[in-house]
């Protein structure tokens, strides 16, 4: 293993921390800004329910072991990780604010952008919430819209638009205190779906409309794009754990059998499934029990119906349902769940596509399924934001100040 001194610093890492499992990812950031994977290791999670940390003492120890995992098969050591944050105690709100361009030229400099900035931010933060991203949508100059970088160009009023993204403070708290139990420090906290987002979604469907839908095992979590910003971010209390538990509770298996049953056999659209079919499981008193796999079929349509009727449902009081123009994008991993995307399909009333992922070098195979898609989202989103050579050893808090910075540093669009 590498000695800590001569660490290479375009080596990065990042931490998924799922309800169902812990997900360390390791990669090189290439001179081109593209993302190498060098290692993956993944855990299953404890001390962890619906994705947030409920107990310190468990949840380090798994992360310490995903990491380790993942540095085994780097051959390489790290020392601090770019972690993300998901959940339903994360939010983000739209906002707005205007300020004048008082300087001598009338012209737009760092200084008038910061102090849009800053009110928009300002309007929208209460005290108990971390800023974990501050997104410019487009920014407005007179009456001359749908500018993406005014800096140098001359009026009389800016305005900005943008979307403050914030995560509750405690969750954070909790989430710093596990990884440095664990022993790492942290670069960084990205919300996981913006991530994947970079990852998955294509710069055409970001700019027509799109909306990223990430389905894991405790959480539904949604970001949705138009003119190439992000319009929307949103997360519901529902996953594949719910699927899973009606099956349980349907048929009087335990919660591993209907798991593996529903992995091996399980499918999201009736119809597709042969009507003589049938599985032979073994029920805790040792009988044999014959399910037609039509059934099951129809026992897991039903909760997946409802996942999408949920979203749908968030994206219409959002307003983002009548710009996702390109449809929607499936990730997570109930996104493996077989005819999932029919379901989205009937239910979203927009065409779907399931996302694995591509776009990275180095061992890519090792964390093509969505179930990595996150912990590869949280390393790509740095990388293509060209923040890796800001990287610092010691734990940046993302205060609103840090991203600021960020927002200086790489969110002019089209530059
Ligand atoms: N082949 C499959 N068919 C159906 N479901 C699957 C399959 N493979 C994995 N899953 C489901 O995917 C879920 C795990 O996905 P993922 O790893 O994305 O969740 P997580 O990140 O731990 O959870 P969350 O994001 O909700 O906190 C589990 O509910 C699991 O049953
Ligand atoms: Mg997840």
């Amino acid at each position: 293993m590498a000695n800590k001194k001569d660490k290479d610093p375009s080596i990065i890492a990042s931490l998924d921390i799922g309800t169902s499992k812990i997900a360390c990812v390791i990669g090189r950031a290439t001179e081109d800004q593209n993302l190498e994977i060098l290692g993956a290791g993944s855990a299953l999670s404890e001390g962890v329910k619906k994705c947030t940390i409920i107990n310190i003492e468990e949840a380090s120890k798994v992360i310490a072991r995903a990491i380790e995992e993942a540095e085994l098969m780097a051959g390489q050591e790290i020392d601090s990780v770019y972690v993300g944050i998901s959940g339903i105690h994360t939010d983000g709100i739209n906002t707005k604010s205007v300020v004048a361009i008082n300087n001598k030229n009338r012209e737009v400099t760092q200084e008038e952008v910061k102090r849009a900035i800053d009110i928009a931010i300002e309007r929208v933060t209460p005290s108990d919430r971390e800023v974990l991203h501050v997104i410019p949508q487009q920014y407005v100059i007179d009456d001359q819209d749908g500018i993406k970088n005014p800096i140098g160009m001359n009026g009389t009023k800016l305005g900005a638009y943008v979307r403050v993204i914030t995560a509750n403070y405690t969750v954070i708290q909790n989430t710093i205190k596990a990884v440095s139990k664990a022993g790492v420090d942290i670069n960084d906290f990205i919300l996981g779906t913006i991530g994947e987002a970079e990852l998955l979604l294509s710069p055409e469907e970001r700019d027509l409309g799109v909306v990223l839908i990430d389905i894991g095992a405790g959480t539904t979590e949604v970001v949705g794009y138009y003119n190439d910003s992000l319009m929307f971010n949103g997360a519901l209390n529902i996953g594949g754990m719910e699927i899973t538990a009606d099956i349980s509770s349907i048929y009087k298996l335990t919660l591993q059998q209907s798991e593996k049953i529903k992995k091996m056999y399980g499918h999201a659209w009736p119809s597709a499934v042969s009507e003589t079919e049938t599985i032979e499981v073994q029920t805790v008193n040792k009988r044999i029990k014959t399910i037609k796999r039509r059934d099951l079929a129809e026992v897991i349509n039903a909760r997946v119906e409802e996942i999408f009727e949920s979203v749908r449902k968030m994206l219409t009081s959002s307003g983002m349902y009548d710009f996702a123009n390109a449809g929607a994008v499936l990730t997570g991993g109930t996104a493996l769940l077989q005819g999932i995307d029919q379901v989205a399909e009937e239910i979203l009333d927009m065409p779907c596509r399931i996302a694995f992922v591509e776009n990275v070098g180095g061992i890519a195979d090792a964390v093509k399924s969505p179930i990595y898609a996150k912990a590869v989202g949280i390393l790509y989103y740095p990388v293509k934001k060209g923040n890796i050579i800001l990287q610092s050893q010691k734990p940046k808090i993302s205060g609103t100040l840090e991203k600021l910075k960020e927002f200086f540093n790489n969110f002019f669009f089209g530059e």
